[in-house]
């Protein structure tokens, strides 16, 4: 990360801005640093809430709940206080944050490196920036992201925006564009995309596009199935063939999720992908590569590198860790002028702190088979298997979707977690969250039935030593949920 510290006669950095070079300035955001990390030293593991915190944050959520007209899925509001994995509510209670803003959030809670990008941040002249003016940090942002695309993709150009649905809208615009407006998209079955008007038509759950005008041609093709191995690549394969077959030249894009995120941390070997890949390049389909969830959590920053499929991507989009998101395309698919734009591109703040997040996960041995991530994935899985072994009863035979029986009860890649009790059973999986937050643990569930719970831990913090704690509390609420 670009600091000031160290250096008050170095030449001056485009990145910081120049009142955060400054050496007292610098020597300040310094102090901030060392007095956050004494104010947190007391976050050591989970806590109850301490006396007359329960009130305080019950006063909170009832005040969200009437601006927003409902309830959030947790009793969660945070102090503002936290370190690492751990966060303080307003209750004075400390959870382990498994879950992270669902993903965003890969330093974890108080991090100075995030911290110091942010206060740097502070001292530009503008809180937002534009696609009209911006400052050089949204440049050196998307540079990051294109060289680390171009080491094993033909992605060249970056477009940066605030959400991972605004990186999907863009993605969708630039595949319309490039098939002269056809109509049709490819998505897998139980794939999310977002919650715009487009996004929430393609993303294959009804409940997110209740009442919404429906104007967008979607065909579904199957997700693989790990039981079904080979035949579900073939099954796959045949119904895109269908699809194609059924509407020649009418498919703007096939939208990948490669792994797919809130339909259930669902794998699939390279071979499914290429078969899919191969049938859509045949056809003139652009290929687009929605990481908006998987991206920095494989064994390389884009889960496409993970999985040597680059030379098969044309347009892919990346949001969450990344602060801010982006959508990246090849020279080809470049679309013309006036297609891609908006008042705000995204904040100082996030494209300082998501330029650190970058630089530091590229450079911080996080990927490959034995980075970080890998280590702490695989004590994920001794932690959850034994978890397993030690209470059967817990975990019976998962009913998929077929209506097969499967004994997958661990799964996810890299920083993508899942344990699968109750046979899948979404009821019961909800109880064991809410229990699993009273005993000091946030995560969250996943799947569309088999359910999952679903770990997005602060991979960029988080020791596989972490997991004996959490894992602790785990087998508790798992023996108390019924
Ligand atoms: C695969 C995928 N695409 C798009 C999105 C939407 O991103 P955002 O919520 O930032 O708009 C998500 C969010 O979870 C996602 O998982």
């Amino acid at each position: 990360m670009t600091t000031a510290t160290a250096r008050p006669d170095a030449s001056p950095s485009p990145i910081v801005p120049p009142l955060a070079q400054r050496p007292e300035v610098a020597q300040a955001i310094d102090t901030v640093i060392r007095a956050a990390d004494d104010t947190t030293k007391d976050l050591v593991g989970a806590r109850p809430a301490r006396d007359g915190g329960k009130e305080t944050l019950h006063a909170w959520l009832e005040r969200a709940k009437a601006v927003r007209a409902r309830g959030g899925y947790y009793p969660y509001v945070g102090s503002g206080r936290g370190r690492g994995a751990l966060v303080e509510l307003l209750d004075g209670s400390v959870k382990w944050d498994l879950i992270n803003g669902i993903g965003v959030h890969m330093f974890g809670h108080g991090d100075a490196g995030m911290m110091r990008a942010s206060m740097q941040a502070s001292m530009s002249d503008v809180v937002m920036q534009g696609n009209l003016q911006f400052n050089a940090d949204s440049v050196a942002f998307a540079e990051v992201l294109c060289a680390e695309a171009a080491r094993a993709s033909r992605l060249k150009h970056c477009f940066v925006t605030n959400s991972g649905c605004m990186a999907n809208e863009a993605a969708l615009k630039v595949c319309q564009q490039k098939t002269d407006g056809a109509p049709r998209v490819l998505a897998f079955s139980d794939c999310f995309m977002g919650r715009s008007v487009a996004m929430s038509q393609i993303g294959d759950e009804p409940a997110y596009r209740q009442g919404v005008a429906l104007n967008v041609l979607v065909d579904y093709i199957p997700f693989y199935n790990p039981e079904m191995g080979e035949r579900s690549i073939e099954m796959s394969l045949w119904h895109l063939k269908e699809c194609i077959r059924r509407w020649p030249g009418q498919h703007a894009c096939f939208a990948f999720e490669l792994i797919q995120g809130e339909g259930g941390f669902n794998t699939a070997p390279r071979e499914f992908h290429v078969a899919l890949m191969s049938a859509c390049r045949e056809a003139g389909i652009p290929v687009w590569d929605d990481e908006v969830q998987t991206f920095g959590r494989t064994s390389s920053m884009f889960a496409y590198e993970a999985l040597d499929l680059g030379e098969y991507i044309d347009v892919v989009t990346i949001g969450k860790m990344s602060q801010a998101c982006a959508c990246l395309y090849t020279e080809a698919m470049n679309p013309k002028a006036g297609l891609l734009s908006g008042t705000f591109s995204a904040s100082v703040t996030a494209f300082h702190t998501g330029l650190s997040a970058l630089q530091r996960m590229r450079d911080g041995g996080y990927y490959g088979a034995e980075g970080r991530i890998a280590r702490l994935h695989a004590a994920f899985r001794t932690h959850a298997e034994a978890l397993v072994k030690r209470h059967p009863e817990r975990f019976p035979p998962i009913r998929t979707a077929f209506g097969r029986e499967s004994r997958q009860f661990v799964g996810g890649t890299g920083g993508m977690m899942r344990l699968t009790p109750f046979g899948g059973d979404k009821e019961r999986i909800g109880r064991l969250l809410q229990n699993l937050f009273e005993d000091g643990v946030i995560a969250f569930i996943c799947g569309h039935g088999p359910h999952h719970l679903r770990f997005l831990p602060p991979i960029g913090v988080m020791e596989p030593k972490d997991f004996e704690p959490v894992f602790e509390i785990l087998e508790k609420s798992l023996a108390q949920t019924t």
